[in-house]
């Protein structure tokens, strides 16, 4: 069954996103929270829809918003796709599919390399060219334990800033820092009013900026879980972005040592985030879980490899297969520092989804091939595939939307 995606104008984006948070189950916005932040957040003409049987009903959505991804030598033009809905009584006809292909076909119209999302479920967004490409671990860190390892980085100094002062203090910081990271995007006016109008309205926000040798290099956002009493308050990070070691021993040294505080804890934290090498007792860090972050959608195959700087290797030919993009299927030659569209026999081969799971370097393509992700079994193509995708860093992009 064939659906009518339309573009939708300011006057319907109220209505999206109310059909958005119902499907998440969640309360609409009010009055005043759609006005302060709800429609800002929205980027003009970007947003699709489609109607029910009566012709004015939404019954579907998702819109996206334009940002940047840091990728290995450089930044790529990106599509952050988001707010991602269909009517609970609309489900499985076939809207999302249809969503998604118009979403697709704007974003290469509107030259976006990439394209990036946050699943709800895993399950959703593979079969349209979506991979996971980063990943992020749940920490939760005690301060009854030994505290910090003697020798462990002190960190610089911390102050603590007003609410008020995040849009001119952190988000230029943050945009610095996101940049120096694969995976990192940066965020819009529109993303930070909504997300501190969320903050702000139910918490009381502890705003920490951290001072290194250099300057600012790192902040953090946290709340106060509700319901605990006094010394055993769970601090919970809602945002933590940090140039390095000292940043990041000093920003956490700091949250841990506030009064009243029994311990901290984070979602969706980067996987080498050196806690327990900071800590004297490395338990007193608990990893309570691990989770996709960034799915990947490789929109312009040949841009996105050409982009990318490649670490040393003898060229590997890879075929790459996009039953939705067809522009981008064929075999690509990757080796002496560039990549370029070929001909000939591919040595090894994936979807596009696949190839979005090495493209930061989350994966490596000998696993992917081990797993069945990519074909191709010759033991001297993968090794210089993973030489040529390696980065030497993990991926993390540290942004939810
Ligand atoms: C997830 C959601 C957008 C899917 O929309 P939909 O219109 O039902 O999706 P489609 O009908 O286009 O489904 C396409 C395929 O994906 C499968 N699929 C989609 N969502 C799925 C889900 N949540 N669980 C299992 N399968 C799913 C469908 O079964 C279908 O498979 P098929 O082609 O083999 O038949 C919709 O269920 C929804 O709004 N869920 C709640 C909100 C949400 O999670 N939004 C996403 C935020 S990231």
């Amino acid at each position: 069954m064939s659906h009518d995606v339309r573009f939708l104008g300011p006057d319907d984006l109220r209505a999206a996103h109310h059909l958005f948070a119902s499907a998440l189950l969640h309360a609409p916005l009010d009055d005043a929270a759609w006005a302060s932040a709800g429609a800002a957040s929205y980027a003009p003409g970007r947003t699709l829809g489609v109607h029910g049987a009566d012709g004015t009903t939404l019954v579907s959505t998702a819109t996206s918003f334009p940002t940047t991804t840091a990728v290995p030598g450089g930044e790529l033009p990106t599509a952050a796709v988001t707010r991602v809905g269909v009517r609970a009584d609309h489900t499985r006809r076939g809207l999302l599919t249809a969503l998604m292909r118009a979403q697709l076909e704007d974003v290469a119209e509107r030259g976006e390399v990439l394209a990036s999302l946050r699943a709800s479920e895993a399950r959703i967004y593979g079969r349209f060219g979506y991979g996971v490409a980063s990943r992020g671990r749940s920490v939760r860190v005690r301060r009854s334990g030994l505290g910090w390892r003697a020798g462990a980085p002190a960190g610089g100094t911390v102050r603590l800033i007003d609410a008020a002062e995040i849009p001119a203090v952190v988000a230029p910081l943050h945009d610095r820092l996101a940049r120096c990271r694969t995976g990192g995007i940066s965020r819009t006016a529109g993303w930070w009013g909504s997300m501190l109008t969320r903050l702000t309205d139910t918490h009381a926000v502890l705003a920490a900026v951290h001072t290194g040798p250099d300057g600012d290099d790192g902040f953090a956002l946290a709340v106060p879980s509700d319901g605990e009493t006094f010394g055993r308050a769970t601090l919970a990070v809602k945002d933590l972005h940090a140039a390095g070691p000292g940043a990041t021993a000093g920003l956490w040294r700091f949250l841990l040592d506030v009064d009243l505080v029994g311990a901290v804890e984070a979602d969706l934290r980067p996987l080498d985030e050196p806690l327990e090498l900071l800590l004297a007792d490395p338990r007193d860090c608990t990893v309570t879980g691990v989770d996709d972050e960034t799915w990947l959608r490789v929109v312009d195959v040949p841009a996105a490899l050409a982009a990318r700087s490649w670490g040393e290797a003898e060229p590997v030919l890879l075929g790459v297969h996009d039953p939705l993009l067809h522009a981008n299927s064929g075999v690509y030659r990757i080796g002496d520092g560039a990549a370029e569209r070929t001909t000939g026999t591919a040595d090894l081969e994936c979807g596009v989804a696949a190839l979005a799971m090495a493209y930061l370097g989350d994966r490596r393509p000998s696993e992917l091939a081990a797993t069945g992700w990519w074909t191709g079994h010759d033991p001297k193509a993968l090794a210089r595939a993973d030489a040529a995708f390696s980065t030497g860093t993990v991926p993390w992009c540290g942004t939810f939307f």
